[in-house]
């Protein structure tokens, strides 16, 4: 029997997701028209900045330095842009079967360097027989990097960020443990917001990007966090079953 509300309710939901749709689609195609001039705004700003470079004089020095910020935001703003537009275009993942393993390696090497200087003593327990999970190489590697820089950024002070991949019941988990400051109760309600974010200088896109990214790849994402000890988010991934 169909309940003629419930049938309203239906419809007005619906035309809500699709206007929600429309909306997510126009605010991608302005994330991408705002790409190209930012790019050659920033390959310009490089260029006055090589020219200044060559100039010993005082003016020079201080433009330098000016030009210097506006390089860091141009930086900024494109990371911005590439987030959201990782979290408007979910839906062209192309997976592949791969290794989370390498995935990992790769993303940790790159922040081998930050972590030494910001004196966080990064832990590799990687399982050697780790089975390969389904996944678009490129977007899955840009939400581990958010979660990592999240880890390095909650300690300031330094302290240990424990990177582990075990074998679950359906399929792989993946755990990030930083003895960072912890997220207080109202951060944990709404840090998967889009630009919700506690930093001065926050995006607020990158965990929203990432749980979105983990559950396009069939997955889910945990956190359990302590103000003052430190995190753990962890990151379980289905593989395919065996026959
Ligand atoms: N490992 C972590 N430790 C402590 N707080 C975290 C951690 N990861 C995320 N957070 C909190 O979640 C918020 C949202 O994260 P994110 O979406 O990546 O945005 P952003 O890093 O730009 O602030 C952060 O501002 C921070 O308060
Ligand atoms: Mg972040």
């Amino acid at each position: 029997m169909s309940d003629p509300s419930i049938a309203r309710l239906e419809q007005a939901n619906e035309e809500l997701r699709t206007q929600s749709n429309e909306l997510a689609a126009l605010a991608g195609s302005l994330a991408h028209e705002i790409k190209t001039p930012l790019s050659v705004i920033r390959l310009n700003v490089e260029l006055i900045a090589e020219d200044l470079a060559e100039l010993d004089h005082p003016v020079a020095r201080r433009l330098g330095r000016r030009i210097e910020v506006v390089q860091r935001q141009c930086s900024r703003l494109e990371g911005l842009l590439n987030d959201f537009l990782r979290l408007t275009r979910l839906s062209h993942l192309e997976l592949v079967a791969g290794s989370l393993n390498g995935l990992l390696e790769q993303v940790l090497d790159f922040f081998e360097a930050e972590a030494r200087s910001r004196k966080v003593e990064v832990l590799r327990y990687l399982e050697a027989d780790l089975p390969s999970v389904q996944m678009d190489k490129q977007t899955l590697q840009a939400a581990l990097t958010n979660m990592v820089k999240n880890a390095l950024e909650a300690m300031p002070e330094g302290g240990q960020l424990v990177v582990r991949t075990r074998m679950t019941r359906t399929g792989v988990a993946v755990d990030l443990i930083d003895t960072g400051q912890g997220i207080d109760s109202p951060t944990l309600l709404n840090m998967f917001e889009p630009f919700y974010t506690t930093k001065d200088a926050g995006s607020g896109l990158g965990l929203p990007m990432a749980k979105k990214v983990i559950e396009a790849h069939g997955g889910v994402i945990h956190v359990q966090s302590e103000v003052g000890r430190g995190t753990q988010f962890t990151l379980e991934f289905p593989t395919p079953r065996r026959l």
